[in-house]
């Protein structure tokens, strides 16, 4: 399979993988061939990205960090949490910890697999999806971080809930497009106190956990808020989420900007480290990120157009790409593979979004 803009889908196409919609329900299964007829239905779909198969790509699978049944459940979960919460009632810890469970065993057992994509996501229900995406991304930084299953757990449920806070806000603020005035700006910043408020008052949730969420925008530099904490100040756990979060962030489509590719997002994220963050913590969290996902279509060097099919976690910028196009972007039909990492005149030129 390959990955394409939504907005590329064209008769023909084979859907490779299942698309799901909020609530769980598969849309489309994977093996549907696009009809004429359901093109435009299609790119209207909530996605930014899809993925496709066809001859020369056929073989290729793109494997998954956690399985999307658990993403899903973990999505429902963190609603149905914030949901309750938004109308007074306590937060379901127990809920919470389940989830927080399932996905650190799902992640201990997928070790070593790289991040390929966790973005099959629908734009609607940002608050929610991020919150499971920064919880998967955090769980997976402790684990390079030696955590045990207790401190993962607790990581686990304080990343979900990291922005729990944002219930309490006024909604319109926090969709809006325009640049916040300093007042909004100021107003949307109280969402880490509130969720602190939130969690500590639950005794069945670890204190550390609620630091999470009162802890997240600090930077490890002290430029952050609400108390522009530095350094070890900041509990590691609420260091790791706070990386996880900007992260997940900068590759979502979000109100005011478009998501900004992997190896873009890696880039912004090392030039922050030492500065915004935890230098240790940007190294384990960044050991996880494949920079070039299985299934995104590259050119190289010559020119020539492949799909990444292969990754070694030692040398990731150098994948194993299947070439679909020669130098004059004529379609190749015979398998082509080449292992950058064994090749060093060659090199990845440019990601192509087609
Ligand atoms: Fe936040």
């Amino acid at each position: 399979m390959r990955r394409i803009l939504l907005d590329n889908i064209a008769a023909g196409m084979k859907i490779a993988k299942p698309l799901y919609s909020a609530d769980g329900k598969i849309l489309l299964n994977a093996g549907l061939e696009v009809k004429d007829s359901y093109v435009r239905r299609l790119r209207e779909l909530d996605l930014s990205y899809i993925y496709v198969e066809d001859e020369l790509t056929a073989d290729i699978e793109v494997p998954d960090v956690v399985s999307e049944k658990a993403r899903i459940e973990a999505v429902n979960t963190a609603k149905n949490i914030m949901d309750k919460v938004k109308v007074g009632k306590m937060v379901d810890a127990g809920q919470a910890k389940k989830t927080a469970n399932n996905l650190v065993d799902e992640l201990c057992r997928n070790k070593g697999t790289l991040v390929n994509f966790i973005d099959l996501r629908t734009r609607s229900d940002y608050l929610f999806n991020h919150s499971v995406s920064v919880c998967i991304l955090s769980i997976m930084t402790g684990i390079s971080m030696g955590y045990d299953e207790l401190r993962l757990r607790d990581l686990g449920v304080g990343a979900l809930l990291h922005d729990i806070g944002k219930i309490m806000l006024d909604q319109e603020l926090l969709n809006k497009s325009d640049r916040l005035t300093a007042k909004e700006l100021e107003e949307t910043r109280q969402h880490s106190q509130l969720g602190f408020d939130i969690l500590r008052k639950n005794p069945d949730i670890s204190l550390l956990s609620a630091h999470c969420a009162f802890q997240h925008h600090e930077r490890y530099d002290g430029s952050g808020y609400p108390r522009g904490l530095s350094g070890c100040e900041i509990h590691e756990f609420a260091q790791v989420v706070a990386l996880a979060d900007s992260y997940d962030a900068l590759t979502s489509d979000v109100s005011y900007r478009a998501a900004v590719p992997v190896y873009e997002a890696l880039a912004i994220i090392a030039n922050e480290s030492g500065s915004n963050f935890n230098p240790t913590v940007v190294d384990n969290f960044t050991s996880n990120i494949a920079i070039y996902p299985i299934g995104t279509v590259v050119r190289l060097s010559n020119n020539e157009i492949g799909v990444v099919v292969d990754i070694s976690k030692e040398v990731k910028h150098k994948p194993v790409v299947r070439i679909i196009a020669d130098e004059y972007q004529q379609r190749i039909d015979r398998i082509v593979e080449i292992d950058l990492s064994k090749n060093s005149r060659l090199y990845i030129a440019d990601v192509v979004e087609r």
